[in-house]
């Protein structure tokens, strides 16, 4: 069967992740901060391993722990958006949760595939999914508000491209994808899709991505998003 790792497994999508491959038969290896207050994930049967993706010391170690085993799908999915509505508003931006949403949404994806490369490398059809947003896309941009979750997601799609330029040519398709508007925590209750229906989508386009979608911007519907 083959296996994925996905962050951020104990809530929303991650969450719905971890159901979905484990009802097809997938081994799922999930991470979270705290494995203690994570039944809905332990529920699902996966595999369950500590991780707070801003500490590299850490996601080196489960590197070690899982030196052995083939990766077909890595999923970066953990992610933060802090300072929402007037808070994060012109004029009133703070700092600190900026540095923080970067360490999170950027810098973390970054380094879960500098250390996961060669597990990644031992599976046929290798896929490394980073869970972007359209909030993110300068080429769709005309919201104000938000700039710190919405220029963590521009610089996470970069991050994207540039693990496609470097990894592209060993194999591995790089994925940037957005969920949809889904209510999870982070969604609230306006939002439209359901986690099924997103993850649903989103396994679709891992399960279907060629070498020729790596690099490349996709939403849980298959359509194309402008970076
Ligand atoms: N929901 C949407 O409408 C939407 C739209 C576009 C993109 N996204 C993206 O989809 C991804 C999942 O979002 P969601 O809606 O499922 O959000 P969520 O319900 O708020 O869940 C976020 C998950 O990320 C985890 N996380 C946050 N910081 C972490 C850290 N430092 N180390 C490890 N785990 C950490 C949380 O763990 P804790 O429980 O420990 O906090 C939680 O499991 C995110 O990247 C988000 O930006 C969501």
């Amino acid at each position: 069967m083959p296996t994925v790792l996905v962050t951020g497994a104990n809530r929303g999508l991650g969450l719905a992740f971890a159901r979905q491959y484990r009802a097809d038969g997938w081994d799922v290896i999930a991470t979270c901060r705290d494995p203690a207050t994570a039944p809905d994930l332990a529920a699902t049967g996966a595999e369950v391993h500590p991780l707070d993706v801003t500490d590299d010391a850490a996601i080196q170690a489960l590197g070690q722990t899982l030196a052995s085993r083939p990766l077909d799908v890595l999923i970066n999915n953990a992610g933060i958006y802090p300072a929402k509505g007037p808070q994060g508003s012109f004029g009133n931006v703070p700092v600190d949760p900026w540095i923080d949403c970067l360490r999170t949404n950027v810098i973390a994806p970054w380094k879960m595939a500098e250390t996961f490369v060669d597990h990644l490398l031992k599976a046929e059809r290798p896929v490394l999914a980073t869970i972007s947003s359209k909030m993110g896309s300068i080429g769709d941009a005309a919201s104000p508000g938000s700039v710190i979750y919405r220029s963590s997601k521009t610089a996470v799609n970069r991050v994207v491209k540039s693990l496609a330029i470097e990894l592209g040519p060993r194999g591995i398709i790089c994925l940037s994808l957005h969920p949809g508007w889904v209510l999870t925590d982070m969604g609230g209750p306006n939002a439209w899709v359901t986690p099924e229906t997103s993850i649903t989508g989103l396994r679709r386009l891992i399960a279907q991505a060629t070498p020729a979608d790596s690099g490349r911007f996709y939403a849980y519907d298959g359509q194309e998003i402008p970076w």
